[in-house]
């Protein structure tokens, strides 16, 4: 069984120990995921398996064979960068940019999840709707540290793109 990264198939073979990290990083060669600690803390190497937001450095390659992987590079590049990306660069939500890939990732996968229903620990009714506040974007992207501290940046640029999303 392969997976599919960025929509393209991957067959290559691989030591069955190896993290989806190492997995896109140097296998695949898409350096854009980047490692930070490296256990679980930090959320650099956060990437999208089937939508859903992982942590590429605590989930081993094979827990993604026959599963879709997408990573900053098919998140959006060059001339078609999405509308998050837009908005970071337009709100500064980065400063030396290590974090940004899996600060970006982790938003796409955070939206689908208020989307979904699923509520936070700051989600004040748990039989309602969650709603796209900043508080509720800083509680469910606490996972993803900044150590620029472009933490308000960030903020400004997830509640932007994905409020605007809901109201369409
Ligand atoms: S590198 Fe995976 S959480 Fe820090
Ligand atoms: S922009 Fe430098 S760590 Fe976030």
């Amino acid at each position: 069984m392969a997976l599919t990264i960025n929509g393209e198939p991957f067959d290559e073979p691989y030591d069955t120990r190896t993290s989806l990290l190492e997995l896109v990083r140097r296998h695949a060669h898409l350096t854009g995921t980047k490692r930070g600690c490296d256990q679980g803390g930090c959320g650099a190497c956060t990437v999208l398996v089937d939508g859903e937001r992982v942590l590429s450095c605590l989930t081993l390659a094979v827990q993604a064979e026959g599963h879709e992987v997408t990573t900053i590079e098919g998140v959006g590049a060059g001339s078609a960068l999405h509308p998050l990306q837009r908005a970071f660069v337009e709100h500064d939500g980065f400063q030396c940019g290590y974090c940004t890939p899996g600060q970006i990732c982790s938003a796409i996968g955070m939206a689908r999840e208020i989307e979904r229903g699923v509520p936070s620990v700051v989600t004040p009714d748990l039989a309602a709707q969650p709603s796209l506040t900043p508080e509720e974007i800083r509680e469910r992207m606490s996972g993803n540290l900044c150590r620029c501290g472009a933490h308000n940046g960030i903020v400004h640029a997830v509640h932007e793109t994905f409020a605007e999303e809901a109201a369409r």
